[in-house]
């Protein structure tokens, strides 16, 4: 148990904030003992995985837990189909990079994402054209009204987009532990559909790709527009891609000719990126914090001595000129601490 805490190297963003009490848990018994410790002085909770979707905008006076259960095993379930489990703590691009080592199928899209697999299902984290949601079976949690151990099958957690139940009304109730998907080991199947990856394909000179493929494909476009939080700070997406009425994007259209959307049902989903670059917020710099030049939807330590409250109020001001240029309140992807 360590007091004081500099939570800096445990955030993506790279922003100081100090933690009252923190302590890295590598077994349930030890996140017991934590959790106990935590009860008997009152303190608040916050659970850290990778750190890589929060912004931390001042000191937390309470108990701060580093999730760092780690294994992996699996279950072969028929000759095309494997369970594979991962604990809280693993890397999520080194869990993705195991499975493709073994040629499971299933997460090549989601490869290099940022953070840890135990927070993967808390904003059903996709991207390419797959959500969790695609291959999750279950995961475990630990109950902390109950102290109990629970598990969660994929309807119970109610995925929806960046959204779960442990962001709805399950938000600070469970602690999830392991996670399973259900993986392909052959015919699997190859999703090129979203443009990007069929143009780096091409590129590539792909024309029957492997899954392998397929994941070097995303991690060249990931790289070539997302920053690297280990040398820029940021936390990927700072805002959801927001959905509006189909009669209020057909409005909009009227005046914005170029406005881009995804029709679904009644409702159109439309580039946040897009709307932010559209009031001029591109590349723009602000003190510490910017846009990020080549991707307008994340938010950057630029100088890697932003605080959480400049960062904070960057992302206000980013907000306010949407909503006024095309009436549409962006929402923050990001769990704001
Ligand atoms: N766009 C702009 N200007 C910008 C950025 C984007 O005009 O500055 C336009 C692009 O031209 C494109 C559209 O917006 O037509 C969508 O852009 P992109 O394909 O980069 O995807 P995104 O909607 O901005 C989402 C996820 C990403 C995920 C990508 C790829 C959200 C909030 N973000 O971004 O997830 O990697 O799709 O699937 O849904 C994350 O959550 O942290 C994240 C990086």
């Amino acid at each position: 148990m360590q007091e004081n805490f500099s939570l800096k190297p445990y955030n993506t963003f790279g922003v100081e904030a100090r933690s009252r009490f923190f302590t890295e848990v590598n077994t349930i018994d030890e996140l017991k003992e934590a959790l106990t410790f935590a009860e008997t002085q009152s303190l608040q909770l916050l659970f850290l995985g990778g750190g890589s979707n929060i912004l931390l905008t001042k000191d937390f006076d309470g108990l701060a837990i580093r999730l760092n259960l780690r294994g992996i095993s699996e279950e072969s379930i028929h000759e095309n189909e494997v369970w594979v489990t991962a604990k809280a703590g693993e890397n999520w691009h080194e869990f993705v990079m195991y499975c493709l080592q073994k040629n499971y199928g299933g997460l090549e899209n989601l490869s290099l994402i940022p953070g840890n697999v135990g927070t993967s299902p808390m904003q059903n984290i996709g991207a390419y054209g797959t959500e969790i949601k695609d291959i999750f079976v279950s995961c475990e949690v630990l109950d902390l009204e109950s102290f109990e151990l629970r598990t969660f099958n994929l309807e119970q957690c109610r995925f929806g987009y960046r959204d779960s139940i442990f962001k709805q009304e399950g938000r600070g109730r469970y602690v999830i532990l392991e996670v399973t998907f259900k993986l392909t080991q052959k015919n699997h199947s190859i999703k090129t559909e979203y443009g990007a990856i069929q143009s780096e394909l091409e590129n590539l000179g792909i024309e029957n790709p492997t899954i392998q493929d397929v994941s070097r494909a995303v991690i060249n476009i990931r790289q070539s527009k997302l920053p690297n939080p280990k040398e820029i700070g940021n936390a990927g997406s700072f805002f959801k891609n927001p959905t509006i009425p189909l009669a209020q994007f057909e409005a909009l259209k009227q005046q914005f000719e170029n406005i881009q959307g995804y029709p679904n049902g009644e409702m159109v989903k439309v580039p946040a990126g897009w709307l932010i670059e559209q009031c001029g917020w591109k590349g723009k710099q602000i003190g510490n914090v910017a846009s990020h030049k080549l991707q307008s939807l994340v938010i950057i330590n630029a100088t890697g001595n932003a605080t959480g409250k400049e960062i904070f109020d960057f992302s206000t001001e980013i907000i306010n000129s949407v909503k006024d240029k095309f009436g549409i309140e962006l929402e923050r992807e990001v769990n704001i601490i």
